[in-house]
């Protein structure tokens, strides 16, 4: 093929983040925001509003216990600091009184034999040894024994995928007034592979600002060629052995991984999300993955490298993309493990991870699949978590139960076990055994009947509150028929966030209530039907809630992707959003990206006195920013962050933001 072969649209989709990955849920189960209405219009609004207080009450029995939760009482929002004016320009920009440092960029060494960064003669075997390219999950571990746990640690970041306009010159030409974007070349796909994966860094304060430790033991890259292990259920089934790997165990590499999250026993679980879009060609004709491949969108060939590396070509190794769309768990403490590709926990497009101890100390992980008309999801461990025997806990994920949400219009929702042999998950569907069951995970939750919903993304279990956030992006494939004048967004633009307590408040439980939290977008828009308080400012709303975390507090962080420029006139970012007391639904906007990013990986120490933030394909598009109003690309960049050097590139970059003289974030 060549550029000319490739449509415009495959330049944006060269990013391959996109929201508008063709629904693929071919059931006719019903949507969360059939649900809503349904719910919203047999109740009314007023009853609505008292299941809220309801559910605000059962919370109150295990509520905040923190000056946050006394300032909330009194009307005003748990946050504490000056908002940052939303907008757009070619910088970030953090609330006063705080700093914005740039802890990691694409390309920084990690090693003491790392080649310099240099962009226009960047190599593979340069990238193995560099930050890799689009940060989206960062997590922090304290250093192990260190006497400062919130000033010395391990960092995680997910490289979760490549925008080539971006990073390499000369591979955009102008075509007829419009920007073409070449296929790659092989040493060009060889670098993007090297860009992929995930890096661990030891990082550590002084003076007040995070720094790399350069010569650390524990840094690592993993890219697509790092060596794993895929356990559970469905390693070594028929179904994900290859002509390189008889065993059906041995993997090389993982793929778009997005967010994740941190064990209590110190690993790292990270999602691998799109990873449809790196696997080309046709299955053989009747070959028996042809609807599990439907399902998930493959073959996408939005990168093709099964140009260049048989495995990803589906018609030469048919069942190795069986071997992609897990969770997979990483030991930072050892650079030379194995990590683990995690199948009890499904296959589909993974999210995050984010997971709690649960009072008997089973530990549960709530998983996001994040495509329109998806599913939500937990899984409990069998065993329980042992305090004092990590090596015991690092098998806790390859056994134990995974669950689909179904939620209904009487607000409740219900976790159904995903189990061979029970219910409809038996031979007469096509399942022979348990492995099968996680293999197609999307077509058992199917069968189950569960939820479709709007492109479920980070789900949070809070310790502190006992609630547990779905973040739900946004879906506008969403029809007209499926939406009412209580939730009058005929496409869901701007996402929405729901709100889950669990039965007993124990996360195990089989059944729980929802509310929902907030309906994003700008409340000053009535027909967007935003409910935002108002309190919020023009600065405070935001759409397409993706990442969150809590701070030790139990506050809500929210990190946005793709706060459509055109209709908000303002980028991404990370905001601040009262759950609890009078001020509840109260957002404030604390930071935000440059120009073309989005915002992943909200993070704290352990002290919430250092945020860790991941900016995420800074300077990609263009048009819809008057400023700039064309597609941006690495000839003709809308932004030059972080450096602003005309020889460097845009940089997606970690940041850690820090009170100025010291302190909690937001106090
Ligand atoms: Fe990679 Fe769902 O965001
Ligand atoms: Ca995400
Ligand atoms: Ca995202």
């Amino acid at each position: 093929m060549s550029a000319d072969d490739i449509p415009e649209s495959r330049f944006a989709a060269s990013m391959l983040e996109h929201a508008d990955a063709p629904p693929q849920n071919p059931t006719d189960n019903a949507t969360m925001g059939e649900l809503i209405s349904l719910r919203f219009s047999r109740r009314g609004l007023i009853k609505g509003a008292l299941a809220v207080s309801a559910i605000s009450a059962t919370v109150g029995t295990v509520a905040l216990t923190s000056a946050e939760e006394a300032k909330a009482q009194a009307g005003g929002s748990a946050f504490a600091f000056k908002e940052v004016e939303a907008g757009v320009d070619a910088n970030h920009h953090v609330a006063e009184g705080y700093d914005a440092n740039i802890l990691l960029r694409w390309g920084d060494p990690l090693f003491p034999d790392s080649p310099a960064f240099d962009p226009a003669k960047q190599t593979p075997e340069a990238q193995a040894r560099q930050f890799g390219y689009n940060n989206d999950y960062v997590g922090y571990t304290p250093m192990p024994g260190t006497a400062d746990p919130a000033g010395h640690g391990l960092l995680f970041v997910n490289h979760e995928y490549t925008n080539p306009h971006l990073m390499f010159p000369g591979v955009v030409t102008i075509k007829d007034g419009k920007p073409v974007l070449a296929n790659a070349t092989k040493e060009r796909a060889a670098i993007e592979m090297m860009a992929h994966g995930a890096t661990v860094a030891e990082i550590r304060k002084s003076n007040g600002k995070w720094a790399l430790v350069k010569d650390s033991p524990y840094n690592r890259r993993i890219t697509v060629a790092t060596e794993m292990e895929l356990t559970g259920p469905a390693a070594g089934s028929e179904r994900v052995r290859t002509n390189a790997d008889q065993s059906g165990k041995k993997v090389f590499g993982t793929l778009n991984n997005c967010s994740g999250g941190l064990t209590p026993w110190g690993t790292f679980v990270t999602g691998e999300e799109n990873f449809h879009g790196y696997f080309s060609g046709q299955l053989p004709e009747g070959h028996r993955e042809a609807a599990n491949y439907k399902r998930l969108g493959l073959p996408d060939s939005t990168y093709a490298w099964g140009r260049f590396e048989d495995r990803f070509d589906l018609a030469k190794e048919p069942n190795e993309a069986n071997r992609f769309g897990w969770v997979v768990e990483v030991d930072p403490l050892d650079r030379n493990s194995v990590p683990k590709k995690r199948t009890a926990l499904g296959r589909f497009k993974h999210e995050g991870a984010d997971n709690v101890v649960a009072k008997d100390g089973r530990v549960v992980f709530y998983l996001g699949d994040d495509e329109r008309f998806d599913y939500v999801y937990k899984f409990v461990t069998a065993g329980r978590f042992d305090p004092n025997d990590r090596a015991a806990n690092m098998s806790l994920l390859d056994t134990g139960t995974l669950h689909v949400a179904k939620f209904s219009a009487d607000g409740g929702v219900e976790w159904l076990p995903l189990v061979f042999g029970q219910g409809p998950l038996t031979a007469a569907n096509g399942f022979q055994s348990q492995a099968d069951v996680l293999i197609e995970t999307r077509r058992a939750g199917d069968l189950l009947g569960a939820t479709k919903m709007d492109r479920p993304e980070d789900i949070l279990p809070n310790g502190v509150t006992g609630k547990v956030y779905v973040m739900l992006t946004n879906n506008t494939a969403r029809t007209d028929a499926q939406v009412d004048a209580a939730n009058p967004r005929a496409k869901n633009a701007f996402g929405h966030i729901v709100e889950i307590i669990e039965d007993g408040g124990d996360f195990t439980a089989l059944k729980g209530r929802w509310e929902i939290l907030l309906k994003c977008g700008d409340p000053s828009v009535a027909a967007v039907g935003a409910t935002f308080s108002t309190e919020t400012t023009k600065n405070g709303w935001f759409g397409m809630p993706d990442n969150c975390v809590t701070d030790t507090a139990g506050r809500l962080w929210v990190s946005t992707d793709g706060n459509n420029l055109r209709e908000t006139g303002r980028t991404d970012g990370l905001w601040a959003v009262d759950t609890e007391g009078a001020a509840r639904r109260t957002s404030k906007l604390f930071y935000r990206v440059p120009h073309g990013a989005e915002l992943c990986g909200p993070c704290f120490t352990p002290d919430d006195t250092t945020a860790f933030v991941a900016v995420q394909h800074p300077g990609d598009d263009g048009p819809d920013w008057p400023a700039f109003g064309r597609r941006s690309y690495y000839e003709d960049l809308s932004t030059r962050w972080p450096d602003f050097k005309d020889d460097m590139p845009v940089r997606p970059s970690v940041v850690a933001i820090t009170k100025r003289g010291g302190g909690k974030i937001g106090v």
